[in-house]
């Protein structure tokens, strides 16, 4: 790999890359490493304004809509030409590390950061922008604010999701001031690219530097919640028992155990689940829990998801639990514009990193953005594949690898010469 001795300058200041990535880190930092900055928080509040000031240094203009999403944009020769995006998001879950997400948001800053030091204009406009809740770890659907950005979640229902103290994400956006002006649904930009860590074992297993990403898989979120009768762990007979958490057990075990069934690569998480009066000696009446399943094959997710609640239903009624489900999340798989990946790959091929196709298995920005304009991603390697945990670490070179072919991406693309077509359609 080189990553340095090359005379062309379009490469990023990884130092200062490092550096911006570990100030944002500092932010709800945790114990290990981690980063706690659940959307529209105290933590997240920090995060933005210190990205926003960021931004404003770099001498983008910047804008934020109703949702928290933040654009800062970078003027082009022809302003009037639709921008060249890029972005991801600064919110985490409670257990994040410091890149997921956060180093496609810098690494963008970084660019202009460049560009701007070797004045480099481009012919369209370049916009960095982070999208508020993308983890959707508080308030559900996850890609809530890409969402809304695109316009395919109103901003009253965004506003109306709850987290589990019941309040809403509309009141903690407003109480961390972070309810602009811009149009929501704002924008289609002429392409969008994200830069991420790939969050799995793939890459770092096979030390290969960048993936070129061609597909993200499908995501089904529900929250099932079971309602049976509490009672007296040592009087009321086994025959007798309405045991909302047995059921709740089932069903866990059987999201663990139902993938292999299913083409596709399935996975399933059940990553919550809150029994009542959650006590020793109490037959839990109430249990609230939520099920992820994920596949790239649209079919076999489907297939899995009315499998599911078969077995539910089946479990609660052989029980006496009656049963309440709530989807929280739903994606279809989606595809990437090869197009855009294969410029990744070629830039990839010219900074002499090795490479290789991969599908996410995490849901990101660039999925969403996506549906209306050319969209593609760029993964660097997780290592041993950890994320979502403060243990979620990635090495600086494949940190900076990741940012020049970011860098060199958004570049072509902002060179883009006017499609008549693209442009009037
Ligand atoms: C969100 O990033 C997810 O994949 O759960
Ligand atoms: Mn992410
Ligand atoms: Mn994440």
């Amino acid at each position: 790999m080189n990553l340095t001795t090359t005379s062309d300058p379009l490469h990023v200041n990884g130092q200062r890359l490092l550096a911006q990535l570990d100030a944002l880190g500092a932010v709800g930092a945790t114990l290990g490493g981690g980063v706690c900055r659940l959307a529209f928080t105290e933590e997240d509040r920090a995060g933005r304004a210190l990205v926003t000031q960021w931004m404003r240094a770099l001498g983008l203009s910047v804008r934020m809509d109703a949702l928290g999403n933040v654009v800062g944009r970078r003027a082009g020769r022809d302003d009037t030409l639709a921008a060249v995006m890029t972005g991801s998001h600064i919110d985490t879950v409670r257990t994040g590390g410091r890149y997921d997400g956060n180093l496609g948001v810098l690494a963008g800053l970084e660019v202009v950061a460049r560009l701007n030091e070797l004045g480099r204009e481009t012919l369209r406009p370049l916009e960095v922008a982070f999208f508020s809740n993308e983890e959707g770890a508080r308030f559900p659907p996850d890609m809530m604010g890409s969402l809304a950005y695109v316009g395919d979640l109103t901003l009253a229902e965004a506003n109306a999701s709850t987290d589990v103290d019941g309040v809403t994400a509309g009141e903690a956006c407003a109480a961390i001031g972070a309810v602009g002006d811009a149009a929501v649904p704002g924008p289609v930009p002429h392409a969008f690219v994200e830069l991420h860590i790939e969050q799995g074992p793939i890459l770092d297993a096979k030390e290969l530097d960048i993936g070129v990403v061609t597909d993200v898989q499908g995501i089904s979120w529900q929250r099932y919640t079971l309602t049976g009768v509490s009672n007296h762990a040592g009087t009321c007979p086994m025959a007798m028992r309405h045991d909302a958490g047995f059921v709740a057990a089932q069903i866990a075990c059987e999201v663990r155990a139902m993938p292999p069934r299913y083409e596709g690569a399935m996975v399933g998480t059940v990553g919550f689940m809150q029994l009542s009066p959650n006590l020793v000696n109490v037959v839990p009446n109430k249990v609230s829990l939520t099920v992820d399943l994920r596949n790239v094959d649209a079919d076999e997710l489907r297939r899995a998801e009315s499998d599911l609640e078969a077995f539910v239903q089946t479990a609660a009624s052989a029980e006496g639990v009656t049963v309440q489900r709530e989807r929280l999340a739903r994606f279809e798989p989606h595809a990437f514009s090869p197009d855009i990946a294969a410029l990744i790959r070629g830039h990839a091929h010219t900074l002499g990193l090795s490479q290789q196709e991969l599908v996410s298995g995490a849901g990101h920005d660039a999925q969403i953005i996506g549906r209306r304009c050319p969209a593609g991603m760029i993964f660097v390697p997780s290592i041993d594949g950890v994320s979502h945990n403060v243990r979620e670490r990635t090495h600086p070179h494949h940190l900076i690898a990741g940012a020049d072919v970011l860098l060199r991406t958004l570049v072509s693309l902002a060179d883009e010469p006017i499609a008549a077509q693209q442009e009037s359609a």
